[in-house]
C-alpha cells in the first residue's frame, strides 16, 4: 500500500519531494485553488467544523480517517492507486504493449483535452452546488454534501497533477484556466452543458449525484482503462471516492420515496395537491426531476457515432468501461445496430462508442429504480413506479438531437412536444414548489417534513450526531 505523505505543503503519495519543478508548479497554483475555493465553494461555511472523510493512504481500508475539519483546512493533494507492476495497455492498436508511463507526443493535445474535460467538471459541480448548504433538510445531508465538495475540489488537483507533470507549459496554463471558468457564466462557462445548470434544491441535488456523478464513474472507469498509466492511476483512485457522491444520490432519492409514501398512507390518497399540501413531493414531481436530470446527464456521453471516440480507443487512449469484461479489444470488424429518427442502421462498433457506454451507464442507472419501485409496490402503489426515460427524450446533442420524442422514446408532432413538455420535466411551479419545502434545518437529529431520516449515520455513529458544528 502507499501511506500519504503529509509532511509536505501539498500531501502526496506521489515522491513530490523529489520533483523540485513540479512541487514549484503546484505550490505556484495552490493559493490560486485556496482563493477559489473561498470565493466559489460553499458560501459562509468556512468556518464551520465538518466531519469529513480524508484520505490517509490509497489501499482498500486505509483510504478514510475521520474527524472534525475546517473546509478549507481540508488535506488536499495528489494520491494515484498503487501501479500495477509491468502493465499492459488493454485495447486498441497498441494493444500488449506496455502502458506509457509519459505522455506519447502524437496524442499529447488529444490527452490533454481529455483531462481538461473531466477536470472542469469537478469544480463546476461545487460551484453549482454552492448555496445549497443554506437550505440543508438535516445536518447529516449538510455533511454528506461538503464531503462531496471537498472531494471534488480533490479531483480537480488529480487533473491538475496530471497537467503539471506531463504538460509543461500549455499544462500549467489550463490548470489556470480551469478556475477561471464558472458554472453558467456568461462569457467563461464550463465546458459541458450539464454543468452549468443550476443545483437551487436538494431534490436536484440527489438527482445530479445520482445521475450526473454516475456519469463521472463512467468517464472515469473509461479513463482508468487509459494506456496513459499516470490518467490510469489517478482515476482508479478518484472512483473509490465518486462511490459516495452516488450513495448520497440513490439514498436521497429513496428517503424521498420513503418520506411520500408515509404522507400518502397517513392521508390515504395519491392525489399529488394533497401531498403537496402536506410538504412532501408526490411520485410524479419526483419522476419529472429524474426525467430532467438523466436525459441531461445522457448527452454527456456525446453523439451516438463520434470519429473521436473512435480515434480515443483506437489508439489506447480512452477505453470502454470494464474494458476486460468484453472479448474483442480491437474492433476491427464489429458491427453495432444503432437506431436513429430515420431507422436502423448498421455502423461500426469503433464508432459506436459512445452509445455502448450509455447503455451500460443506463442499465446502472436501473439498479436505483429497481429499489425505490420496491418500495413503492409494496406500499401499495405498483402504478405509481418510477421510470427512465427513453435516451431519445430532450436530448440535444447526436442523432435525436431536437426530435420531439417523449419519455417513452415515442415521435411526438412538434407542437404535441411543446404543449406536454411541462408535464414530463419541472415546470416552474413544480420548481417553485420544491424551492417552497426546503427550508433549513440544523437541530442534531431533527430532519426537514419532505424526506425520511437516514437509516444510518456515518461510520457508525448515530443519526442525530451533530455531523456538522456551526458556532
Ligand atoms: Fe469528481
Ligand atoms: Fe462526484
Amino acid at each position: 500500500m502507499s501511506g500519504i505523505n503529509y509532511s509536505e505543503k501539498i500531501p502526496n503519495n506521489v515522491n513530490l519531494v523529489s520533483d523540485r519543478t513540479l512541487q514549484r508548479a503546484l505550490e505556484h497554483w495552490q493559493p490560486k485553488f485556496i482563493d477559489w475555493w473561498r470565493g466559489m465553494g460553499p458560501t459562509d461555511f468556512q468556518g464551520a467544523d465538518v466531519y469529513l472523510r480524508t484520505a490517509v493512504s490509497v489501499d482498500a481500508d486505509g483510504w478514510a480517517q475521520y474527524g472534525a475539519v475546517k473546509m478549507p483546512d481540508y488535506r488536499w493533494g495528489i494520491f494515484l492507486a498503487d501501479p500495477v507492476a509491468e502493465r499492459k495497455i488493454g485495447f486498441g492498436v497498441a494493444m500488449g504493449q506496455p502502458a506509457w508511463q509519459s505522455v506519447p507526443g502524437e496524442y499529447r493535445s488529444t490527452l490533454r483535452r481529455l483531462i481538461v474535460t473531466q477536470g472542469d467538471t469537478e469544480p463546476a459541480s461545487v460551484e453549482q452546488q454552492r448555496l445549497l448548504g443554506h437550505s440543508c433538510p438535516s445536518l447529516y445531508d449538510l455533511r454528506n454534501l461538503f464531503q462531496i465538495n471537498v472531494e471534488e475540489g480533490r479531483h480537480l488537483w488529480a487533473m491538475v497533477y496530471l497537467l503539471h507533470a506531463h504538460f509543461g507549459r500549455d499544462g500549467r496554463e489550463e490548470a489556470e484556466e480551469l478556475l477561471a471558468r464558472h458554472s453558467g457564466d456568461a462569457d467563461k462557462p464550463r465546458i459541458l452543458t450539464t454543468f452549468n445548470e443550476p443545483i437551487g434544491d436538494w431534490l436536484s441535488l440527489y438527482c445530479f449525484t445520482y445521475f450526473t456523478d454516475r456519469d463521472g464513474k463512467y468517464q472515469l472507469k473509461s479513463l482508468a482503462e487509459s494506456g496513459f498509466d499516470p490518467l490510469s492511476r489517478t482515476c482508479r483512485f478518484m472512483l473509490t471516492e465518486e462511490a459516495h457522491h452516488m450513495f448520497v444520490g440513490e439514498t436521497g432519492i429513496g428517503r424521498v420515496v420513503k418520506r411520500t409514501l408515509e404522507v400518502m398512507k397517513e392521508l390515504k390518497t395519491d392525489d399529488p395537491a394533497k401531498i403537496r399540501a402536506h410538504g412532501a413531493v408526490d411520485l410524479p414531481l419526483l419522476q419529472k426531476y429524474l426525467n430532467f436530470w438523466c436525459s441531461s446527464s445522457l448527452d454527456l456521453f456525446g453523439s451516438e457515432i463520434s470519429s473521436n471516440s473512435a480515434a480515443n480507443f483506437a489508439n489506447g487512449l480512452k477505453g470502454r468501461p470494464d474494458e476486460t469484461t468484453y472479448d474483442d479489444h480491437v474492433l476491427r470488424e464489429k458491427t453495432f445496430d444503432l437506431r436513429t429518427p430515420k431507422g436502423s442502421e448498421s455502423v461500426p462498433m469503433l464508432n459506436a462508442l459512445n452509445e455502448v457506454m450509455r447503455e451500460s451507464y443506463l442499465k446502472d442507472c436501473e439498479i436505483g429504480l429497481k429499489r425505490w419501485n420496491r418500495t413503492i409496490e409494496r406500499a401499495g402503489f405498483p402504478g405509481l413506479a418510477l421510470k427512465l426515460p427513453s435516451s431519445r427524450f430532450r436530448r440535444s446533442i447526436g442523432a435525436w438531437a431536437g426530435q420531439p420524442v417523449d419519455p417513452q422514446g415515442n415521435l411526438n408532432s412538434k407542437e404535441d412536444y411543446s404543449r406536454e413538455l411541462n408535464n414530463w420535466i419541472p415546470s416552474e411551479q413544480d420548481r417553485a414548489f420544491v424551492q417552497s419545502l426546503m427550508q433549513r434545518v440544523v437541530e442534531p437529529g431533527k430532519i426537514a417534513g419532505w424526506v425520511a431520516p437516514p437509516d444510518r449515520g456515518i461510520n457508525n455513529l448515530p443519526v442525530e450526531y451533530e455531523y456538522v458544528k456551526l458556532h
